[in-house]
């Protein structure tokens, strides 16, 4: 019993650990991204990003995942399966800064794609839309370097905004006229789409103007 719990200690200060580990990963990515916007301020006078969210998963969301895929319990089984421990979500004003930000956040040597989705070109079924990267960057402690996963998910405001309403529909048990807010959100989706072309077809209108040589 002892040396049961004993272990058990040991695991918690071991997981504290890795979450720590995680919160690092996300305050280096975090700064990859400020910086990005920083300098596309001063060279473009306009900043690409919006704003920056970050999350650390719970607890309980981990071991759920966990379960639900029937990966083993343990923190290396962590690292190994579950990819969005570490989450940062990037908001740009317009689809073409996503792209942008993206590149120049995947050119960088100490970042590492493990896996991407672009559902902005491939959009979801339901309308969602997004750019999500898995990367992983090494983080420097004390005594070692760690390579940190990290899920980073791209979209325009208007995407973020469709996507917290409809985040909304998943934690909704039982509905009345559920086929009909999805496919009211489906359309929502396609308008939004086409209001963020828009805006960016506008943009690029005005630059041109500004751009123009005057006499
Ligand atoms: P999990 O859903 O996290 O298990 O990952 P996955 O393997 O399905 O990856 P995916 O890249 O499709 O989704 C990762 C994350 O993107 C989700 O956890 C959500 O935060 C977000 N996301 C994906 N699809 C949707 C969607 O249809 N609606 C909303 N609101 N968010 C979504
Ligand atoms: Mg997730």
């Amino acid at each position: 019993m002892m040396a049961q719990t004993k272990m058990l200690m040991g695991t918690v200060v071991e997981y504290k650990e890795l979450m720590m580990m995680y919160a690092c990963a996300i305050k280096e990515v975090r700064t990859k991204f400020d910086v990005l916007n920083t300098e596309f301020k001063i060279r473009y006078q306009r900043n690409p990003i919006s704003s920056i969210s970050t999350r650390l998963k719970r607890t309980a969301s981990i071991t759920d995942k966990l379960e639900r895929q029937n990966f083993p319990f343990s923190l290396e089984s962590i690292e190994k399966n579950v990819n969005d421990v570490a989450g940062i979500r990037v908001i740009c004003s317009y689809i073409d800064d996503i792209y942008t930000i993206a590149e120049a956040f995947l050119r960088q040597d100490d970042v590492t794609l493990i896996a991407q989705k672009d559902y902005i070109a491939h959009p979801k079924p339901n309308g969602y839309r997004s750019l999500h990267l898995i990367i992983s960057i090494p983080v420097f402690f004390a005594d070692r370097k760690k390579d940190m996963k990290v899920e980073v998910q791209i979209r325009t405001i208007a995407m973020d905004f469709w996507a917290s309403l409809e985040h909304q529909l998943k934690y909704k048990q039982e509905i009345p006229n559920q086929p009909e807010i999805i496919s009211q959100l489906k359309e929502c989706a396609e308008i939004i789409n086409a209001t963020d072309e828009k805006m960016l077809d506008i943009r690029h209108q005005i630059e041109e103007i500004a751009d123009a040589p005057t006499e």
